[in-house]
């Protein structure tokens, strides 16, 4: 019998046809090799739609080799296409659509605005969320500093860490703001205090031209001075049931006002560093153990609105009293925070779970619903 086929669709980085994640690529063909899963990699530009086939990316594992093979399309597909500004994310929205009928292991989730309306309609999520407003005028800034000293602005939809400002009431001074964050290209902006009427022109600016949130800022400042959170990755294993995979801390960069790896973050141990936060192993383990059971739940209501998922990354933030906040989720995830932070056994497990999934998803001939529209 022929092995299941799944397809990895992926987008070029460049003209080069450079992809970001070859490697991880690699490893998770080894890996369908080894559990009965034919396993390539291919972008939209690689399809042609009249013969139905598809010039993929393959990777023997035996010879070590990458090389070009025309394939039949895969039994599933397993997206990871990220946002980017080109002909070829165009290219892409046009795949998602003609393409619609064929199984998905995950469906695209949506901005970070839409998800936030999505959760705050349950007051089970509504409490782990940060006040969050999408930013329309200097008003909305002007309100929220109101019952918040210190707020984020940031892109609906960013990644990385990119666009992201971080302001402080200053106790000090009446009426003066500390303002720092980073560059859509990541440069670090170097904290400068500012008055009220120069704040509200830096964030008028600094929004024009996309849809940015404000939001609510966290306190997560260590004793180091350094900003952290953490990434909790919830996946479906080999029985179709979500399951937590593993969660890392991460600590960002020395005068980063975000914490991701990206930015010059490192990645630690969760337990530990909530350990030292928290301040005793009994409060870090309840903070685990709720920040599992919202992980999970909030998985399977993101899938219930916006079609199939097969896995999600939060990036949780938890205050000195445990209270949790969910800053963000992240359907495509990457999973190197747990390399970093040293914990293989979770690297290579967040590597196999969607691959049991597939294999899972096969068998069972479960088609995952495919995208339906949220309830007002
Ligand atoms: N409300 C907040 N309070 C405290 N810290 C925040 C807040 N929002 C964001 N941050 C910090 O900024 C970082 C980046 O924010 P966020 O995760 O929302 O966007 P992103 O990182 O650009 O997206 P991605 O995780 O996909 O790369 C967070 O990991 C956190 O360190
Ligand atoms: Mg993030």
């Amino acid at each position: 019998m022929p092995e299941p086929v799944l397809g990895i669709l992926a987008l070029y980085l460049n003209e080069a046809k450079q992809l970001e994640e070859k490697s991880v690529y690699q490893k998770m063909i080894v890996e369908g090799s080894r559990i009965g899963l034919d396993v390539f990699v291919f972008t939209p530009a690689d399809v042609n739609p009249g013969k139905e086939l598809i010039h993929a990316l393959v990777y023997d594992p035996k010879s070590g080799k990458w090389s070009r093979k025309w394939r039949k399309f895969p039994n599933m597909i397993y997206d990871r296409c990220r946002i980017q500004r080109s002909e070829r994310f165009q290219q892409l929205l046009r795949f998602r659509s003609r393409y619609h009928h064929l199984t998905f292991l995950n469906r695209p989730l949506r901005n970070k605005w839409t998800i936030h309306q999505t959760f705050s309609q349950k007051s089970r999520f509504r409490q782990h969320l940060p006040e969050t407003m999408l930013y329309q005028s200097t008003a909305d800034l002007q309100k929220l500093l109101k019952h918040s000293s210190v707020i984020y602005v940031k892109p609906i939809n960013g990644t990385g860490g990119r666009g992201i400002l971080r302001i402080e009431r200053l106790q000090s001074a009446k009426r003066r703001f500390d303002i720092q964050g980073r560059r859509q290209d990541r440069r670090i902006i170097a904290p400068r205090k500012v008055t009220l009427p120069r704040l509200e022109s830096i964030v008028r600016q600094w929004c024009l031209g996309g849809q940015y949130l404000v939001q609510q800022g966290i306190p997560l400042r260590l004793s180091s001075g350094r900003f952290h959170d953490y990434r909790m990755l919830v996946q479906k294993n080999g029985q179709g049931i979500w399951e937590l995979t593993g969660m890392a801390g991460r600590v960002g960069a020395a005068n980063s006002v975000t914490s991701n790896l990206h930015g010059g973050g490192r990645a630690v141990r969760a337990e530990k560093l909530l350990k030292e936060w928290l301040g005793s192993e009994d409060k870090a383990e309840k903070a685990m153990k709720t920040a599992e059971k919202l992980g999970l739940e909030a998985a399977v209501f993101l899938e219930d609105s916006f079609g199939a998922l097969c896995e999600l990354a939060l990036d949780l933030a938890i205050d000195r009293e445990g209270r949790i906040y969910v800053l963000e989720v992240n359907p495509k995830p990457a999973r190197e925070v747990f390399a970093r932070s040293g914990d293989m056994a979770t690297y290579r497990k967040s590597l196999l779970r969607p691959l049991e999934y597939a294999l899972w998803m096969y068998k069972n001939k479960n088609t995952p619903s495919s995208a339906k529209t949220v309830e007002e």
